[in-house]
């Protein structure tokens, strides 16, 4: 394979030790990244959480270019309300989950073939593991969410709908790959049913909202950090990256 793939990180929210470093860092050569002893790996720092109250969650997210920082490292990435990875959403079966996808990524959009990496700009909503319907205005994976216009979700979230963490990505063919590696891709949690004669009182009393204190979030996911010209072919993919030479 030609053209090098820089670096392969796995992104998590996580105590990580990590190596220090004095040489110099640039495309070809990177460094580790240092942190202090350890340090949230989350790009974007801690990863916020979008909370239901009263059986209702609402959730914005602005597609947008942003900066992403990393320590030596900025790339620029197509991102959800400018993070990395997007926030949490948090919220109880039997609830209702209004998503304002808001596209703010402008045209020109890039239309190549079928099976080609295309749309960069044009995105849309896909969860992993909700049961909920495929079709509009839930989880309709063919729904096209334009440059500069929105779309808004509304899932129902079945009252016996089991507790767990999901995960939501876009899912437009020909974008969703360079989409995702981005960083546009977020945690679900659905907590546990508070009725007894769903979840066991055993574990009621283990789990939120008495103990969500206990609770340790991570979310993997593989981010390609491409070598520039990596894709010649698709320049619109967005691969720009500064190397910050005075960070020690
Ligand atoms: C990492 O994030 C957690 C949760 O927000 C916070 O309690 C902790 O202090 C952070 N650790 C560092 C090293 O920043
Ligand atoms: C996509 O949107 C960005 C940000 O608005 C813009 O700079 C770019 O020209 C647009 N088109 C392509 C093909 O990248
Ligand atoms: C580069 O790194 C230095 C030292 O860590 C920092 O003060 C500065 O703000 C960074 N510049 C950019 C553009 O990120």
């Amino acid at each position: 394979m030609r053209g090098v793939v820089v670096i392969y990180l796995l992104l998590a929210i996580c105590q990580c030790n990590v190596g220090v470093t004095s040489q110099e860092c640039s495309e070809s050569q990177p460094c580790p990244f240092v942190g202090e002893n350890s340090f949230n790996f989350s790009l974007s720092g801690p990863m916020s959480d979008l909370v239901s109250s009263d059986g209702f969650l609402e959730v914005d997210l602005t597609v947008a270019v942003n900066p992403v920082v990393i320590e030596w490292l900025t790339l620029f990435r197509r991102t959800y309300n400018g993070g990395f990875p997007g926030p949490v959403w948090r919220f109880k079966p039997g609830d209702t989950v209004m998503v304002n996808l808001i596209n703010t990524l402008e045209y020109p959009d890039s239309s190549n073939s079928f099976n080609e990496l295309r749309f960069p700009n044009t995105t849309n909503l896909h969860t992993h593991g909700l049961h909920i319907s495929s079709e509009e205005p839930q989880d309709d994976v063919f729904i096209h969410v334009n440059p500069e216009e929105a779309f808004t979700y509304e899932y129902q979230i079945d009252s016996q709908h089991p507790a767990g963490t999901y995960w939501y990505h876009p899912h437009l063919h020909g974008s969703t790959l360079f989409h995702v590696h981005g960083g546009m891709a977020g945690m679900i949690i659905v907590e546990d049913n508070p009725n007894p004669s769903i979840t066991p009182q055993h574990l009621l009393d283990v789990s939120c909202p008495d103990n969500c204190h206990h609770e340790v979030r991570l979310l993997f996911q593989p981010t390609l950090l491409y070598a520039d010209n990596y894709f010649p072919s698709f320049p619109f993919i967005e691969n720009r990256m500064n190397v910050n030479d005075s960070f020690q």
